[in-house]
């Protein structure tokens, strides 16, 4: 088993019933020892726990049921702010105790970052590696297997991507689809091309073959994942389009739902909205993080956009046949970020009506430009802008979805609340609905609600079928 704690947008409670892998006839022969994965960080880190996961079941190791239980303890770290990378030490301090006889290794982002640093902060660490060596995972596995004290994969110059011939699945639900790794941008704020290396697209048969398998497995809602997401570049010499590979994946038997994350500005076109127009499928959601609505700080977050540009493709999408609901993220207290920046983001944050916001205090990274600007905001500062956004976007949050109440939605639904005899999903514009039914057993089933009341972050209605 692994823990899994979702800081990403999607940050889905399912209830994990009959997670599983796709494939169990080719795990391998059991070798009696078990693997326990624990995952921080976004959507592509815990998707990528369950294709590391899957290269332990195909050695023929064991899900752990516990931490203390497991032959090989992995973290799957993150590292986008500080606060998360701070967490990774003081969590392999407390795995310390434990080291004796376990292999403990340290994966994902602060891997990649830190790198050899780990075995001199936490010497009982013996593996250590970023998500841009996952492929050769196997290598490392057989070498600590064979004695290794300590390995690394840690090379980040590739232009291939994590393959796995399975993939054990934590969400029963909603599968994940990984097509497009690393990232091409600079933004001067951000780590991600330090630790996940530069952009591979993954070749849309392979893409189109694993939805298909997935649907085959019972999935009806897919997530194609990258980090620019929309910036996907098929290798093959089909040279899909994005836009047709989201109304080829949506085309596939069975799929009822298809989503996809995160979308740049930069690479979001029109043929993306004329995709979701034509295809009911491809669901009524786009996450484009705008991170400011200052040009001038824009321009110092090397975004490669400007205020206009951005509206611009917001106008796109609000042209569309359906309502398309819209996330974004932001950063404030960017170093030189003014009262007057920040207000500019105030105000499009109202002129643009999100359906949620991913809102963070600038966190300076290494290896990063923003790292060494000037004009750095104080710790104060930063938060009480924070609040006030945060507050601001509330209230937008509950006028848009009190405009809801009355109306009817097809829900998928996801968790089950047994404590209140609720149950909760979301609509195809990712808006959570709670409602209660006496139906034993909804989950996964796809139910139409009407809305009755609204919250700032979600709605609560009543099942109608
Ligand atoms: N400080 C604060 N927030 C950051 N993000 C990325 N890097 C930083 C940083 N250094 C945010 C951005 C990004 C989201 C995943 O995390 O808003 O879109
Ligand atoms: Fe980071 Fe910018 Fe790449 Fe997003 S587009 S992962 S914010 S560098």
């Amino acid at each position: 088993m692994s823990r899994t704690f979702d800081i990403g947008i999607d940050d889905l409670k399912a209830v994990r019933t009959h997670a599983g892998t796709e494939s169990a006839s080719a795990a391998g022969t059991p070798n009696g020892k078990s693997f326990f994965i624990e995952t921080f960080g976004c959507q592509m880190n815990s998707h990528d726990a369950e294709k590391v996961a899957g290269v332990f079941l195909s050695r023929g190791y064991r899900p752990a049921q516990s931490i203390a239980e497991a032959d090989v303890l992995l973290y799957n770290t993150c590292s986008i702010r500080e606060k998360a990378a701070q967490k990774v030490f003081s969590r392999l301090g407390a795995w310390r105790g434990m080291a004796d006889g376990k292999i403990i290794g340290v994966i994902g982002c602060l891997a990649q970052q830190e790198g050899e640093e780990i075995f001199e902060r936490a010497p009982w660490v013996s593996l250590v590696c970023g998500s841009a060596s996952y492929r050769k995972l196997p290598e490392l596995i057989a070498e600590l297997e064979s004695g290794g004290r300590r390995v690394t994969g840690l090379d980040l110059d590739t232009d291939e991507t994590f393959e796995t011939e399975i993939t054990r699945r934590d969400n029963p639900l909603r599968a994940y689809i990984t097509i497009i790794e690393g990232c091409n941008y600079a933004c001067s704020y951000c780590v991600v091309p330090h630790t996940r290396g530069p952009e591979r697209s993954r070749s849309s048969d392979a893409v189109l073959a694993e939805a298909k398998r997935l649907a085959g497995a019972g999935y009806t809602e897919i997530q194609l994942l990258g980090q620019t997401v929309n910036s996907y570049s098929d290798p093959s010499p089909r040279n899909l389009a994005f836009a047709n590979l989201l109304r080829e994946v949506a085309a596939i038997d069975g799929i009822r739902r298809v989503r996809f994350t995160t979308s740049h500005p930069n690479d979001f076109s029109r043929e993306i909205v004329e995709a979701i127009d034509a295809t009911p499928v491809l669901c009524d959601h786009i996450h484009l993080p705008v991170q400011s609505g200052s040009t001038r700080i824009l321009k110092a977050m090397r975004r490669t956009y400007t205020r206009e540009q951005y509206l611009e493709k917001m106008s796109w999408i609000r042209a569309a046949r359906r309502p398309i609901s819209v996330t974004t993220d932001v950063i404030v207290g960017f170093p030189g970020e003014t009262e007057s920046d920040f207000e500019q983001t105030l105000a499009l944050l109202e002129e643009v009506g999100y359906d949620g916001v991913f809102s963070f205090t600038y966190s300076p990274r290494p290896n990063t430009d923003a790292k060494s600007m000037p004009d750095a905001i104080p710790e104060e500062e930063k938060a009480r802008r924070l609040a006030v956004l945060q507050d601001g976007q509330r209230a937008i949050q509950l006028a848009r979805n009190a405009k809801l109440v009355g109306s009817q939605f097809e829900v998928m639904v996801d968790t089950h609340h047994a404590a209140r005899s609720q149950w909760a999903g979301r609509t195809t514009q990712n808006l959570i609905v709670n409602f209660s039914s006496p139906h034993p057993s909804l989950l996964g089933e796809y139910v139409q609600a009407r809305i009755t009341r609204a919250a700032p972050y979600s709605l609560v209605g009543e099942d109608v079928g």
